[in-house]
Order: structure tokens, then C-alpha cells, then sequence
């Protein structure tokens, strides 16, 4: 049975059991921060499981992409090196959200797996394994199932605390949890390895195959187990290690998918394909896991996501460099993943351009460190080391970008310790300066526990409302005295608070002549505004009734350039893709930086494109509409959703006519006519794959065209032009002129030289069979060879060695008469001074260069050499 077929299987399965067939979610979970990623069917559920989230279903099923490399679930290192690791595997699943329970769920795994209709795999092929205290779940094995004793083992807390046992499935630190019961494949005798619970339970030879986690429990950050509304069934089933069962083979990289996959690896490496070579299996585990990350919008980066997805492909690229494969081969290897997995996932070839382009890029960028970090690093493993220094790692890390585990990899392929703690400490030190450099910002960490603040500031720039509660810097006070920094919240505001990339509102809250100027606003919880600033004069109390004002030019300028960002967006996706998505953006008074997902330089044709898009939208002058609705709703509108915006039952779908859609919080103009003049004054690459675009609005826009036209203004005068038109052609032959001179100045400047060298020869120091020339010069270093050149050719006994110093750096050119040259070799006199001033060099007997760094020991060095001569005389 093919790997796509079993999948399709089970899905049918479930469905003919009343199960809806659900897709996969993201590998970016949209709704948790407490996850890095996608890691269990489950994830997608989690807060139907809490009871916060209802569907219109009880009963689903999927098949999901999960990726397990960091964060709680992480085999990233065992990848490769076992049969059935991976980072990137497909988990097939079944839920019951209060619907079934524990008897419901083992009687469905065993038809499906058992029943002559479906899988029909051999009854004592298979063995369980339930949670020490599960009577009820051992005995719907043992006595509806039919299961013999031995062939249930119950598992306790076999990992050193209350409910942490291979039977107890939690989804992390906190979130939805529970009891299980796992299904285990017996490969066979003639493979090592025991039953569950057993010292041999390690080996491969019982396989787990599926988990069915009777969910029960909600674990807080404090450890506390509290039930859940109802009890659920999640359960997961790793669809490589099933395909591996039904096709008779014991290793997951032996199943049809991973063998087509394999094959391309050894085509694009250059190696023979084989089943014992490690780095074939690691690198066609991990085009999966790069794949399906880039294309569900991670790029490779320093931080969080972006930074693992970074240690993988850096992994898979020293994997094929061990192979010998030292050009980039990664991406090549992404239209076999298509061939393979494109009808299951359609985004892979929706996005396989630009997964191919982002690893193209990212094994670039490491192909030109990764070759020096292994030279470093093989001479620090060379010898018989036994642990390699943290300052190393550090170093490989830092400079040529190996990540830590990268090096550990090494490390471990040659059974070298790693020194962890110099690691450690080394990268503390880092983030120290990095600390020591950061600017300080408004703390918004604040003591609070009062009511939400209502904000009205969609439709209103001026508020009555009351004091609620009042800081001295981060300290709660009662009262708030003139001259004193501090925040306030109210219970009803018109200052936005910086969220979605609009910066705060600023302005005045007034009680009187009592006045607090508002310098910026945050959130200090998800729903209460804190207005940060100071007191300029009288105080503030507690309870007090005030005006809340916002600063309305400043606003207005925010809302022109924030409506400008979504009706770019839309643009920009019109105009380069639809691969283009949001990767940040911060909208100011002044402009809004907008970055965005796009793997080359935006051209100019492209900008004025969708300057040109942007300002049609402007000109035509639509109403902008905010509607509050169900997430359903906005979907069906077609709205745009960021990718990891966190978006709550009710969203906001911000609408400007035909021209853009969008889930958004921000305050916008009125109508798109209120936006002005729209120009994108810069573009510009951030990282890997993200470019940034800087645009402005409005007077904004005025005032650099005004300033523009100045700017051209003065260069007119200043190259003596007429007119606009003849202004180019005025700079181009002034810079041709230019070109010429300086031409001129070095053929002048070679000639005086040669001239100045005659002159050495007529004070060259006489040694009897040698007239010994030794000088420091005024020339470029180009021109020394060829006033040596002309020493030695007008001398038959000269020695020469000239020196320049041009920008610290020393140069020097040693010659030699030929007659001489048996005695007195050039490359040698080179050598000698050069090693003096902190360099290196060496050349043909009669004339050689050198250079250095420390021109501070030229003299010395200089005066040197007659000794040096002497000796060889
Ligand atoms: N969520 C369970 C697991 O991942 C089924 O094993």
C-alpha cells in the first residue's frame, strides 16, 4: 500500500465513522504562543479541547504536518541516525471533542487496523500499552478486545514525577492533557529491542504506532491538573512509520516516499545511493521539514522560528558537504518533495519558486563560511581532542554562523565532548554588550487589576472620562504631581495604543489647567490602554474626571500612512505575487515600513507599478468601512489575514472598496481620497528573502517632492547646467573629465617616482660585491615593482628593498640584481621584513612582494636588513 493511499485510507475511514475530515493547520500555530510549532494533530483543537472554542462538528479527523525540532518535542539530533526519527512527519488522527471516550477509541484503531476491510494487519502482530492506573482502558483491551494479559503493559510514571510517563501525553508545559493507550507493531525477532517497560524497550523491534490520548485534564503554569468541560480523545498516528508496517519494511526511509527522496539526494550530492549512508537520510528528512516550514511563511533568521528552520538547512548543507557536495544542491532537490507530496499539500507547489529560491539564498549565504568553519574546526579536532573549547564554538557559531547543534553534530560523529559552559559563558558575554547597547524603552509591565479601558477612538478624538488608575513611573500612586513621568489609565480613551504596527496616539489629558502630555500609549494588558508621558503642570488624582485629547495632525498623518500600508499590500501582491506576504511593519507620522517576503530586489518598474496601483485606489476616492464579524464571516469576504496575528471569535474586516480587505485593528481614513499623494521613497533587503519598503503620504509627500526639487535646484547651479534636461550630461562629463585627470596623476606620480628611485641608487649603501638599497618611499604600493624593476636592470650587484605606507598598510618589494640572485635571493629579503611588520610574502629569487600591518616596525625592520645581507656575503 503506497504511503498516499494509507493516508487517504484512514481519512475515509473516520469519515464513514461520523468524523469530518478537517485539513491540516499551519506548521505556525496562529493561535499559541506556547508553541513553536505545529507538533500534534491536536494542536489545531486545543482550545475546542479547553472548552473556549466550539465547532459545528464533534468528531474529526485529519492528517497533519507537524514538525518536532525544538521546543518540547524536538528529535532533530536523533534524525538520521535511528529508523523513525524525523523532523518533519505526517501525524494522522482522530478527535472526539466530548463526544466518544476511551471505548468509543480502541474499538475504532482496532477495526481500522485489524478488521480484513481496512488495514488487516495480524492480531499478534500488535501489543498495548496503558497508563498504570487505567483500569478502564486495560479492561476494554483485555476484556471487549480480547487482548491477553501479556499483551497489555501498563506504564507508570516512569519519568521521575506525577503524570510524567510515556503514558501520559501532554501537548507542553501547560495545555490539554492526558492518560493514553499506545499501539505498538512487532517487527520481528530478528530485530534487537524489547517490549515497553522492558531494559530492551529502546530498540526497534516494537514499534509504537499509534497514540490514543484520552484528553482529561488542563495543566496550568502552576502544575495544577484541572478537568476539562468534557472529556476528548485525541489521538495520532505517524503516517511514515504505518506506511512502513504496510509495506513490509522496517526503517521509515525504506517506505516508497522516502526511497524516491533518497534517490534524488544521491543524483544532486554525487554519491551512490545506498540505505547505510547517514547524510542521505538526514538531508531527506530535512528538505521536508524546509519545505513545508518556508512555505508555511517561516524564513530562515536568528530568532525563534526563522532560526530553527536556519539550523536545519544549515545541517542538511554540512550533511551534503561531508558527501563531497561543496555547491549549493539543497533547493534542487525541492521539485522531487513536490512530486511527491504536492497533490496531498497543494501549498508546496503554490509556493515551490519561492522555497526553492529562500534555501538557494540560505545555502549561499552558508557556502561562504561553511568551508573556513571547517578548517577551524578541523584543526582544533585534529590530534586526539577530547573536548573542544567553548570559545570555538562560540567562534563558529558568531562568525561563520554553525549553530551550536551543528557543531555538536561534528563533535559527536567524532566522539568529541563539547565544552557546553565556555559556550555558555562566552554567548552571555555577547548578550551583555548586546544588553549594554539597547535603547531603554517605557516600561509597560505594570501592577494592574481593574476594569478593561473602552476604546473609542475609531470614531471620537475627544473623551470625558475617569481616572482609574495612575503610575510614577512604574510605581501605582494615588496621585500624580507636576513634573512627574508616569502612566494613566482611563475607562474610556481615544488613544490608540501601538498594536498591528501603528505606533500609540499622542496628546493631552486635562483636568482644568491640570495637564498630563501623553508622549505615547500601550497596551500594559490586552485590553487596558496605558497613556505614558508627564505631568507638565498641576497633578492628577485617582477618580478624577478629565478631558482625553489626541494630537489630531499627528493622528490623521498615522491614519493616511496605515490606510497606505493595506492598499500596498494589496498592490504589492498584484504586482509581484501572490507569495508576497506581511512579514512586519510600523507606521509612524513620518512614513510606514512595511516589510515583506520576496526573495530579490524590488525593481524600479515594480515600484512605479504600484505607486501607480496605489494611487489610482487613492484618487478614486472610496469609503473605508470597519465591520465587526465572526471569523467565519471574514473568511468568506476574502479577507487578508497576517500570518501569526492572533485574532479572537470577533475581527475587525477593514474594507476600501474593490482596492483591499483585511482583518485589522488600526485606525483609517475616512475615505482613501484623505490619504494624498502615495510614494515609496526607499527598498531595500533586511535579511534573506524579507525586503523593506519606506513609504510616505500626504504633506509628508508634499514636502519631499519639495525638498526634491531643491535638491535638484542646487545641483543645477552647482554643475553649471542650464536646465534640467542638459544636467546629466553636464555630471557624466564632469565625471569623465575627472577619470582622465586622475590617470594623468598616476602616470605623473609613476614617473616621479621611477625618477626619486635613480635617485636611491646613487646612495646606495656600498658592501662591496652589493650596493644595498634600503628606503621607505612616497608611492603606491603598484609603483614599487616597477621602480625595483629599473634598480636591479640599471645595477648588476643592487639589493633592493623599498617600503610604502599607504593607509596604514605597509608595502614591500625586494629585487635583486640576476647576476646576484645565487647569493641573494629576493623572496627570502621579503620574507625576512615581512615577517617583521606582521606579514607574509615571498616571490621569484630576483623579485618579490610583500605586505603588513605594523607600520610602527618599519624603521627597525629597515635597519635590519644590512645585517641580514651582511650574513649572507
Ligand atoms: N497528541 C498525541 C501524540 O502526539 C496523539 O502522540
Amino acid at each position: 500500500m503506497k504511503t498516499s493511499e494509507l493516508r487517504q485510507k484512514y481519512l475515509q475511514f473516520f469519515e464513514s465513522k461520523g468524523h469530518q475530515i478537517v485539513r491540516s493547520s499551519s506548521l505556525v500555530p496562529h493561535n499559541d504562543p506556547t508553541l513553536l510549532f505545529t507538533n500534534a494533530g491536536m494542536n489545531q483543537f486545543k482550545d475546542v479541547f479547553l472548552g473556549f472554542d466550539k465547532r459545528s462538528y464533534t468528531r474529526a479527523t485529519t492528517a497533519q504536518k507537524c514538525v518536532r525540532a525544538g521546543g518540547k518535542h524536538n528529535d532533530l539530533e536523533n534524525v538520521g541516525y535511528t529508523a523513525r526519527h524525523h523532523t518533519f512527519f505526517e501525524m494522522l488522527g482522530n478527535f472526539s471533542f466530548g463526544d466518544y471516550f476511551k471505548q468509543q477509541a480502541i474499538h475504532y484503531a482496532w477495526e481500522f487496523l485489524t478488521s480484513p476491510e481496512w488495514l488487516n494487519l495480524p492480531k499478534e502482530k500488535l501489543l498495548v500499552t496503558v497508563y498504570a492506573e487505567d483500569d478502564e482502558a486495560y479492561n476494554i483491551w483485555h476484556k471487549e478486545i480480547g487482548l491477553p494479559e501479556n499483551k497489555i503493559v501498563r506504564i507508570g510514571d516512569n519519568k521521575g514525577a506525577k503524570y510524567a510517563s510515556d503514558n501520559f501525553w501532554q501537548m507542553g508545559d501547560t495545555g490539554p492533557c492526558g492518560p493514553c493507550t499506545e499501539i505498538f507493531y512487532d517487527h520481528g525477532e530478528h530485530i534487537w529491542g524489547g517490549i515497553p517497560g522492558s531494559p530492551e524497550e529502546d530498540g526497534d523491534r516494537w514499534i509504537e504506532i499509534w497514540n490514543n490520548v484520552f484528553m482529561q485534564f488542563n495543566r496550568d503554569e502552576q502544575g495544577n491538573m484541572n478537568p476539562l468541560p468534557k472529556p476528548s480523545v485525541d489521538t495520532g498516528m505517524g503516517l511514515e512509520r504505518m506506511a512502513a508496517v504496510m509495506q513490509g519494511v522496517h526503517s521509515n526511509y525504506e517506505i516508497d516516499l522516502f526511497q524516491n527522496l533518497l534517490k534524488a539526494v544521491a543524483r544532486e550530492t554525487g554519491v551512490e545511493f545506498s540505505m547505510d549512508v547517514p547524510s542521505l537520510k538526514v538531508i531527506a528528512d530535512h528538505i521536508r521539514s524546509c519545505s513545508f516550514l518556508i512555505a508555511d511563511g517561516v524564513l530562515p533568521s536568528n530568532e525563534g522560528r526563522g532560526y530553527v528552520l536556519r539550523r536545519i538547512i544549515r545541517r542538511a548543507v554540512r550533511h551534503g558537504y561531508k558527501l563531497g557536495q561543496k555547491q549549493a544542491f539543497f533547493y534542487k532537490l525541492v521539485p522531487d518533495l513536490v512530486k511527491e507530496m504536492g497533490d496531498a499539500y497543494p501549498e508546496l507547489r503554490e509556493k515551490q519558486t519561492q522555497i526553492e529560491e529562500a534555501l538557494k539564498a540560505e545555502e549561499t549565504r552558508f557556502a561562504q563560511t561553511l568551508e573556513t568553519g571547517m578548517v577551524l574546526l578541523e584543526n582544533a579536532l585534529s590530534g586526539s581532542l577530547k573536548r573542544l573549547n567553548g570559545e570555538i564554538i562560540f567562534k563558529l557559531y558568531d562568525t561563520y554562523g554553525f549553530p551550536y547543534d551543528l557543531t555538536a553534530d561534528i563533535c559527536r560523529e567524532r566522539e568529541v565532548e563539547m565544552d557546553e559552559d565556555g559556550f555558555n559563558k562566552a554567548m552571555d558575554e555577547q548578550r551583555a554588550r548586546a544588553r549594554a547597547a539597547q535603547n531603554f524603552k517605557a516600561n509597560t509591565q505594570l501592577d494592574y487589576n481593574g476594569q478593561d479601558t473602552q476604546f473609542k477612538g475609531y470614531s471620537e478624538r475627544k473623551v470625558n472620562a475617569t481616572v482609574i488608575a495612575l503610575y510614577k513611573d512604574s510605581e501605582a500612586v494615588t496621585e500624580l504631581h507636576e513634573g512627574e513621568t508616569g502612566a494613566i489609565v482611563l475607562d474610556q480613551t481615544p488613544f490608540y495604543a501601538e498594536s498591528g504596527g501603528q505606533v500609540g496616539d499622542v496628546g493631552y489629558i486635562l483636568a482644568g489647567e491640570n495637564r498630563f502630555e501623553v508622549r505615547d500609549t500601550q497596551k500594559i494588558k490586552a485590553a487596558v490602554f496605558g497613556q505614558f508621558g508627564v505631568q507638565v503642570s498641576g497633578s492628577l488624582k485617582v477618580g478624577d474626571s478629565v478631558l482625553a485629547e489626541i494630537d489630531n495632525d499627528i493622528r490623521d498623518a498615522n491614519m493616511r500612512n496605515h490606510s497606505a500600508t493595506h492598499l500596498m499590500h494589496k498592490a504589492l501582491r498584484e504586482v509581484l505575487g501572490n507569495h508576497v506576504e506581511q512579514k512586519g511593519s510600523l507606521v509612524t507620522a513620518e512614513s510606514t515600513r512595511f516589510d515583506i517576503s520576496h526573495n530579490q530586489a524590488i525593481t524600479p518598474e515594480e515600484i512605479a507599478e504600484v505607486e501607480r496601483r496605489v494611487n489610482t485606489a487613492i484618487l478614486a476616492n472610496v469609503a473605508v468601512d470597519a465591520n465587526i464579524m465572526s471569523m467565519e464571516d471574514a473568511q468568506k469576504t476574502g479577507a487578508m489575514m497576517l500570518f501569526g496575528e492572533k485574532y479572537g471569535d470577533e475581527v475587525r474586516v477593514l474594507q476600501m472598496g474593490e482596492f483591499s480587505t483585511e482583518l485589522c485593528g488600526g485606525t483609517h481614513v475616512a475615505r482613501t481620497g484623505d490619504i494624498g499623494l502615495f510614494k515609496i521613497i526607499s527598498e531595500s533587503g533586511i535579511a534573506a528573502g524579507v525586503r523593506r519598503l519606506e513609504v510616505i503620504t500626504g504633506l509628508n509627500a508634499l514636502r519631499w517632492a519639495q525638498n526634491q526639487e531643491t535638491l535638484l535646484k542646487n545641483i543645477i547651479s552647482e554643475v553649471k547646467a542650464q536646465t534640467e534636461k542638459d544636467v546629466l550630461s553636464k555630471i557624466q562629463a564632469n565625471a569623465n573629465q575627472t577619470k582622465a585627470l586622475e590617470k594623468e596623476l598616476a602616470k605623473a606620480k609613476a614617473e616621479l617616482a621611477v625618477h626619486a628611485g635613480a635617485k636611491l641608487l646613487d646612495n646606495a649603501k656600498d658592501l662591496g660585491t652589493v650596493s644595498l638599497v634600503v628606503a621607505q618611499i612616497d608611492a603606491e604600493a603598484s609603483a614599487l615593482r616597477d621602480i625595483v624593476t629599473d634598480l636591479t636592470g640599471k645595477s648588476d650587484k643592487a639589493v633592493v628593498l623599498l617600503a610604502a605606507v599607504n593607509d596604514g598598510k605597509v608595502s614591500l618589494c625586494a629585487g635583486v640584481s640576476k647576476p646576484l640572485t645565487a647569493k641573494v635571493k629576493a623572496g627570502d629579503l621579503v620574507k625576512f621584513a615581512a615577517e617583521q611588520v606582521g606579514g607574509k610574502g615571498g616571490g621569484r629569487p630576483d623579485l618579490a612582494q610583500a605586505g603588513g600591518t605594523d607600520a610602527a616596525k618599519l624603521p627597525e625592520t629597515l635597519a635590519s636588513v644590512e645585517n641580514w645581507v651582511n650574513n649572507l656575503l
